[in-house]
């Protein structure tokens, strides 16, 4: 334990900036064969040098991140698309992203997820039921606003709605809404839950 935590402190002192598991599930019921996308990092007003001319290189209100996707039939899309997708950021597919059956991306692709254990489809973060859309990444911890970023979903070429979140989240880590936004205000380094076009969430230790 002791020397967990000096390995913690070494890491975070010295990089500024921790890669921590981050989820995000996003409830939203939709047919087969529809894709719900991600996008987010930090609105463009809430930094300096924040712009869509700016590469996501230089851009202070993206954040990066790398994929955990399982490499499952039902994901071969997803999996696909998460090839290059490097930040969660407000655009569409970046420029090294990978396409699927020569569909680009148009964000960063979550993954259909259920609750029940004798589906392929099952993932343990899920206990809530169908529908829970996924992206489970390693995220760049020091590019959020004090560990909190925004997200919003993707489908179908559409924006989700704007979003009046709950002024707390229910779940283990939920704190006071650390600022107001038009998006989901998710945690870095935790399990986020929201649903689609809705202001409920939960944000919880991973178990
Ligand atoms: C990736 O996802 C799997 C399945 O959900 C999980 O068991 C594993 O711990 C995850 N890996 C990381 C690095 O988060």
């Amino acid at each position: 334990m002791y020397s967990l935590l000096i390995l913690t402190c070494g890491f975070l002192c010295v990089t500024g900036s921790p890669n921590l598991r981050t989820a995000i599930l996003i409830e939203k019921r939709t047919e087969f064969g529809q894709n719900l996308f991600f996008r987010g990092g930090l609105d463009y007003s809430r930094k300096e040098g924040c712009d869509s001319a700016t590469s996501l290189e230089s851009n202070p209100c993206v954040i990066p991140i790398q994929h955990n996707i399982s490499s499952i039939d039902a994901y071969k899309a997803a999996k696909a698309w998460s090839e290059g997708d490097n930040y969660l950021d407000w655009s569409g597919a970046e420029p090294e992203q990978g396409d699927w059956t020569n569909i680009p991306a148009s964000g960063s692709p979550a993954i259909w997820t259920t609750n029940d254990p004798s589906k392929e489809t099952f993932n343990i973060l899920n206990t809530y039921g169908d529908h829970y859309w996924l992206l489970d990444v390693e995220m760049d911890c020091g590019k959020t606003l004090n560990g909190f970023f925004e997200v919003k979903g993707f489908l179908d070429g559409q924006w989700e709605n704007d979003i009046k979140q709950a002024r707390k989240c229910s779940g283990t880590e939920a704190v006071r809404r650390p600022f107001e936004s038009k998006n989901h205000i998710a945690k870095c380094g935790a399990k986020n839950v929201f649903h689609f076009n809705d202001g409920a969430c939960e944000i919880s230790k991973f178990d």
